[in-house]
């Protein structure tokens, strides 16, 4: 007889192996806490562009002020970032593809999260390298980091706005993933759970992933054309994203 079909989804508590089991809690851990954690976190914060400049700016500079900064950064986003990346990409190369051969709803979630992981990835190494290796080089203060964000999204190349479509697709990857993550955990810590229960989870866990999408699509259709679909002020002031200053070079 032949194998049920796999979720594929991290499980991790599914494994027979202990070690792999292991790696695959990790994994699964590193995704929600403090990935997950800091996507929520980022997101947020970038909202602040909605105020405009001044405001960002203030966001950006409490970061900056925080005490054992590069600590933080280096153990708290970037270590877990990095194993819960790669030991994705293992994940994600090595599982049996058989959404064609058992085509149910969990089989999609597990093509999904693998292909929502990877999109992630590739955004995340260009996001990076435009940001944050600028800012570490000392080419970009993070003062230019909002007029650098307006004149990026807002560019075209032969009149589309790939940068800004490139922004909206690496939200819309990275919430999915997350919000998949966490419902596949869900699922796999609370099997028993009746169908009901899974149901309510399922509904909450899309709720939360549609609004975090819409905070953080918010923001990118803000820096790419100056509107405020959602103000978080009311609506009041007028866009500041409308002139574009050049990044600054010490
Ligand atoms: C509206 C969309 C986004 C905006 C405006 C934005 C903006 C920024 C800025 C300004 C920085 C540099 C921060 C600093 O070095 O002080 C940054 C860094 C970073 N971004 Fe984003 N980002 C967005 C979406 C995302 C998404 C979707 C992800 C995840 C896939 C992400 C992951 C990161 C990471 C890991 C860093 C480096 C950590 C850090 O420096 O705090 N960003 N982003």
């Amino acid at each position: 007889m032949s194998e049920p079909p796999s979720t594929g989804v991290a499980s991790p508590l599914a494994s027979a192996q202990p070690r792999a089991s292991r790696l695959r809690r990790l994994h699964a851990l590193t995704g929600v806490v403090p990935v997950g954690v800091f996507l929520v976190g980022h997101l947020w914060t970038n909202a602040r562009a909605l105020s405009g400049q001044a405001s960002f700016d203030t966001a950006v500079s409490q970061i900056t002020r925080l005490p054992y900064l590069p600590l933080i950064e280096t153990f708290g986003i970037f270590v877990p970032l990095a194993f819960h990346a790669l030991y994705g990409v293992k994940l994600a190369l090595g599982g049996e593809r058989n959404v064609l051969r058992y085509p149910d709803g969990r089989n999609w979630m597990w093509l999904a999260q693998r292909a929502t992981g990877l999109v992630t990835l590739a955004f995340l190494a260009w996001h990076l390298l435009e940001l944050r290796v600028p800012k570490a080089l000392g080419t970009l203060g993070a003062d230019a980091f909002y007029p650098t964000l307006c004149a990026r999204l807002s560019s075209t190349t032969h009149g589309l706005p790939l940068v800004a479509l490139a922004y909206l697709v690496g939200i819309g990857a990275s919430v999915l993933h997350l919000a998949n993550g966490l419902w596949a955990l869900s699922t796999s810590y609370v099997s028993t759970a009746s169908p009901r229960a899974q149901r309510v989870v399922a509904g909450a866990v899309a709720v939360f992933g549609l609004a975090l999408f819409l905070v953080g699509a918010n923001t990118a259709l803000y820096f790419a054309t100056g509107v405020r679909l959602l103000a978080i002020d009311g609506g009041a002031g007028s866009s500041t994203c409308e002139a574009p200053a050049p990044p600054r070079h010490p």
